[in-house]
């Protein structure tokens, strides 16, 4: 794998760069037959829009390989010099369910994650992962929220999902039924302790 510079998570409401990093989700694309994991990504993210309990957030990194991106996503709409959307997730508060938690409120549901289908393999699925939980984390204190983690459903056939989790942390709670798109992983990891 190569080593890509880091991500950053950049959440999308407030930001003073809203427009461009909308633009910058708006031109992400899937490769074939992605959508059946995560979803398409702009419907997803009109939605968490809508949804005050949705966290949108765009992952932008700043490597030549990112920046080959289509131009809708290139630096100058992404919102940083030299850096380019290459991905998007939303990290739903009060939703652990959907997941097949335990409860709603103990964690953080973290979907609709995905990288645009010219920047996968290059390790920031990983990165963009491990730097959720901060993010997470972030929100949960801003919020005076109870949760302790992150919590996330996967198909069981997303190999690249499950290994980036892992890679990222997260351990395996059990398997889901309840989901709209086969069965899915119950993984979970508890946020950094200071
Ligand atoms: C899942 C996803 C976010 C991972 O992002 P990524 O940037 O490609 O991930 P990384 O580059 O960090 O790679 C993570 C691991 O998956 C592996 N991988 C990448 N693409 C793969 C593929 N098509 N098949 C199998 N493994 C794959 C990598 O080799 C790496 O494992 P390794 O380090 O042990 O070799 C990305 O593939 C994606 O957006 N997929 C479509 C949407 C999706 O499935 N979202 C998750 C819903 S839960």
């Amino acid at each position: 794998m190569h080593t890509p510079a880091a991500v950053t998570l950049l959440p999308v409401n407030g930001a003073p760069e809203h427009s461009k990093l909308l633009a910058g989700i708006a031109a992400l694309e899937l490769m074939p037959g992605q959508a059946a994991f995560v979803g398409e990504p702009w419907p997803m993210a009109q939605k968490a829009l809508a949804d005050p309990h949705r966290h949108l957030f765009a992952v932008t990194a700043g490597t030549a390989a990112a920046c080959t991106i289509a131009a809708p996503a290139t630096a100058e709409t992404s919102g940083g010099a030299g850096r380019a959307v290459v991905g998007m997730g939303i990290l739903h508060v009060n939703a652990g369910r959907d997941a097949g938690w335990a409860d709603n409120d103990s964690a953080i549901l973290l979907r609709g994650f995905l990288i645009d289908r010219r920047a996968q393999g290059l390790g920031y699925g990983t990165a963009a992962t491990e730097a959720a939980v901060g993010l997470a984390q972030g929100i949960a204190a801003e919020l005076d929220l109870p949760a302790e983690g992150v919590v996330l459903g996967v198909n069981e056939d997303n190999a690249a999902g499950l290994r980036a989790y892992a890679h990222a942390g997260f351990a395996d709670h059990g398997r889901y039924l309840g989901g709209r798109s086969g069965p899915q992983r119950i993984m979970y990891r508890t946020f950094h302790t200071p």
